[in-house]
């Protein structure tokens, strides 16, 4: 087979507006640095590259939510989202950012670049413009009734309430979230990308040229795309957050590219950033025609990897991409991940609950993401749950693997003095040849797989040759051999470290530990063979681990280290072709104690982490304000940023908080998270829905005083009217608390 001459990896340019989870993770990340790793293993010339990206209208409308400037939230979260990834072992080659001067002129010069050569068109239509902020509105500035449920708090590009996809035209009563005001329409011009004039080159390039290498979700896609009829998508908007059109291009003032176009663009600014940074040239990476360019993606960017970023590549007259290989969605425990919705798990949540744990480290990096890949949506949306983490942990990576890389070890320090033992070449019988052809073929079959980006099969086969392993030496038994060695060879070491390998022998010791039961008298020969079988069995056994260390490092790269430690090796010995060999480790060679690889997970960390996924939707769903919530929900350290923005008294003074009492409660059918409370407030009784019913029992709140805003406009929830607000505060552990008046207040007063 011959290789491509060298390499450029994308994977998605995250927004920078808020921290990314581990969907993201699965779907755009893992996956590319596994494959990335296994270039580098294989020697190849590959850039990985990656950065965040910081236009488009997410970033100005965060800053807006979290009541501080854009430049404030893109470098808050272009550090944050870095050090994620780092931390998760992401290896990235570079790390850029969408602001820097470089994307912008580079982002400029393409622009240009098509403008020139007329393969841009300008059309002249009528967008909502809001008077009093003199601004044209972006979709997302406009709010209104959906058409399709009659929510009044959908956006001029999809309802948040029933997800419908809409346009601001659509919008009922539309008003701009600027002003507050009905916005009007007014004229502009804008800079469009004929997508219909490349029908035929999208045809020839994806349906015919890529049908049988690219995914069929992403075939699928794409085929959809054009069959619909391409229309032209504008490249500019009218913002002030983004990239300016070039300063000469007549008409272009107040206006910026369209997020999606200098997007994508930023890989090619980042391998430009790259190359400076090392010395070396980026032209081939995106012009030689031998360079094979893969973008990593989720679902949701297919259409601009596959049609209208190539589309800008060719004609620029820059490579095209060999694969998308795009994933699907990853669920969590049964739901779609929402960050409105607080469903998700965060990359840097789980950093801090596992990774940085006292037991934690590169073990628990590589427990998420083995499990990541296991259950790789590759094919079709898959789901992470705690107890499938858990599963995925303790009964492959801990009781496969990491047994049979920790049994090898033990044995080999008990019965060939820690010494890699010699292979009596005259004794070879049909199971050693079977796990040689097991280990020879291992290489060829991750290979293939990784090749083809099936990730999952891949990891799995790996996997798969440590269980042979396993099989092997409980067919071997090489324990019960070791009876035959004595009286002549006792055991080394004293009863304290005996005791020690009989713990982590794990399943085989309970039945015939090595430390015990020397009672067969054996004859000179019968010790020798039995030693020779020893040897035969744990040479097998070591160079396995050695292969083992080579096929998982793309996948779980502190794993690797560790195994390299145990075997006192560098480096080098993770060049790929090392993999099949029977050769890594030599005769003699004496190698380290084990380490014990993975721990496992305990009933209580899952349970802990489900309260919490539980806690954080009640907020996100009640709308009881806390007062972690007076702030915007931060997963940094709290910061004066985090508050909202400044109001004026009179603002204050709208809201009409008073004094009640809980006079009745129940549960809210088929809602595990709402109470429905009935609440006296002196002059008048009334009913108020509150998330609180996975913090506090009814039957335990009835009689307690509260404060709640009394002048809230109704709102439903599963049919039930709510009448105000119950003011909460969380404590250390994110548990709610009523908050109420330090002595019994009459119900009906006001709190001010
Ligand atoms: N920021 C986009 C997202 O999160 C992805 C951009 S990918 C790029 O969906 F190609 F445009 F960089
Ligand atoms: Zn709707």
């Amino acid at each position: 087979m011959s290789y491509p001459k060298r390499y450029l990896i994308t994977s998605a340019l995250p927004y920078a507006n808020g921290l990314k989870h581990v969907g993201h993770l699965a779907g755009a990340y893992i996956p590319a640095d596994i494959y990335v790793r296994y270039l580098r293993a294989q020697k190849r010339d590959v850039v990985f590259v990656c950065g965040s990206d910081e236009h488009g209208t997410a970033i100005p409308i965060q800053a807006m939510k979290e009541g501080t400037t854009p430049q404030a939230i893109i470098d808050k979260y272009h550090f944050a989202m870095k050090q994620d990834f780092a931390d998760l072992d992401i290896s990235f080659d570079i790390y850029h950012r969408t602001s820097s001067p470089l994307h912008h002129e580079t982002a400029q010069e393409f622009f240009t670049y098509l403008n020139d050569r007329g393969e841009l068109e300008t059309k002249e239509t009528e967008q909502y413009y809001d008077e009093e902020a003199k601004s044209f509105l972006a979709d997302r500035y406009i709010k209104g009734t959906c058409p399709n449920c009659g929510s009044d708090r959908a956006f001029g590009d999809q309802c948040e309430n029933c997800g419908t996809t809409l346009s601001p035209d659509e919008l009922i009563n539309p008003v701009s979230t600027l002003s507050g005001n009905p916005p009007v329409k007014k004229k502009t011009t804008h800079w469009y990308l004929p997508l219909g004039k490349h029908e035929q080159f999208l045809r020839t390039w994806i349906l015919e040229q890529h049908k049988d290498d690219w995914r069929n979700t992403v075939i699928g896609q794409c085929k959809s795309w054009i069959e619909g009829g391409l229309q032209s998508r504008a490249v500019t908007r009218d913002l002030d957050w983004g990239i300016a059109l070039p300063s000469s291009l007549k008409g272009g003032l107040g206006k910026v590219l369209y997020v999606w176009f200098d997007a994508p663009i930023g890989y090619i600014s980042a391998t430009k950033q790259w190359a400076i940074d090392n010395g070396k040239d980026w032209k081939p990476y995106w012009q030689d025609k031998e360079t094979k360019l893969v973008h990593f993606i989720g679902k949701d960017n297919i259409v601009f990897h596959c049609i209208i970023f190539p589309i800008m590549l060719k004609l620029h007259g820059d490579i095209l991409p060999d694969n998308v290989p795009a994933n699907e969605f990853l669920n969590l425990e049964g739901d779609k991940m929402s960050t409105s919705r607080n469903w998700k798990l965060e990359m840097r949540d789980y950093i801090n609950d596992f990774v940085k744990k006292e037991n934690g480290g590169g073990q628990c990096v590589d427990m998420l993401r083995y499990y990541l890949t296991q259950i790789a949506p590759e094919t079709k949306d898959s789901e992470f749950t705690w107890k499938g983490f858990q599963d995925a942990v303790n009964s492959e990576l801990v009781s496969v693997f990491g047994n049979f890389v920790n049994r090898t070890w033990v044995l080999m320090h008990k019965l060939c003095n820690g010494k890699v033992p010699v292979f009596h070449n005259d004794l070879i019988d049909d199971q050693d040849k079977q796990l040689i052809a097991d280990i020879t073929a291992s290489k060829e079959k991750v290979e293939s797989l990784l090749e083809q980006y099936k990730f999952r099969e891949a990891l799995y086969e790996v996997i798969d040759l440590s269980r042979k392993g396993n099989q092997y030496m409980q067919k071997k038994e090489p324990w019960i051999l070791a009876k035959k060695l004595a009286p002549l060879n006792p055991p080394q070491g004293g009863t304290s470290e005996s005791g020690n390998m009989k713990r982590s022998l794990n399943i085989d010791d309970t039945k015939a530990p090595p430390s015990e039961g020397f009672g067969e008298a054996s004859s000179l020969e019968g010790r020798e063979a039995a030693q020779k079988s020893i040897d035969n069995c744990l040479h097998l056994c070591l160079q396995l681990s050695a292969n083992l260390t080579v096929l998982i490092h793309p996948f779980l790269p502190n794993t690797a280290q560790k195994m390299l430690h145990m075997m006192k090796v560098v480096d080098k010995i993770l060049d790929w072709k090392n993999a099949g060999s029977l050769k890594l480790l030599s005769v003699g060679y004496s190698l380290r104690e084990p380490q014990l690889l993975f721990r496992k997970i305990e009933d209580a960390e899952i349970a802990e982490q489900m309260e919490k996924l539980k806690a954080g939707l009640v907020k996100a769903e009640t709308g009881s304000l806390t007062a972690g919530q007076a702030g915007q929900k931060s997963d940094l350290t709290p910061q004066a940023s985090d508050l909202k923005p400044q109001i004026q008294y009179d603002d204050f003074t709208k809201l009409d908080l008073k004094v009640a009492t809980i006079i009745a409660a129940e549960k809210v059918a088929k809602a595990d998270k709402l109470l429905k409370l009935e609440v006296d407030l002196g002059f008048e009784k009334r009913i108020i829905v509150s998330g609180i019913a996975l913090h506090f029992k009814p039957e335990d709140i009835i009689g307690k005083q509260v404060v709640i805003v009394a002048n809230l406009a109704p709102r439903k929830m599963k049919g039930i009217e709510s009448n105000g607000m119950i003011l909460m505060a969380e404590d250390k552990d994110g548990k709610l608390k009523f908050i109420n008046p330090d002595e019994a207040s009459a119900n009906g007063s006001s709190v001010s």
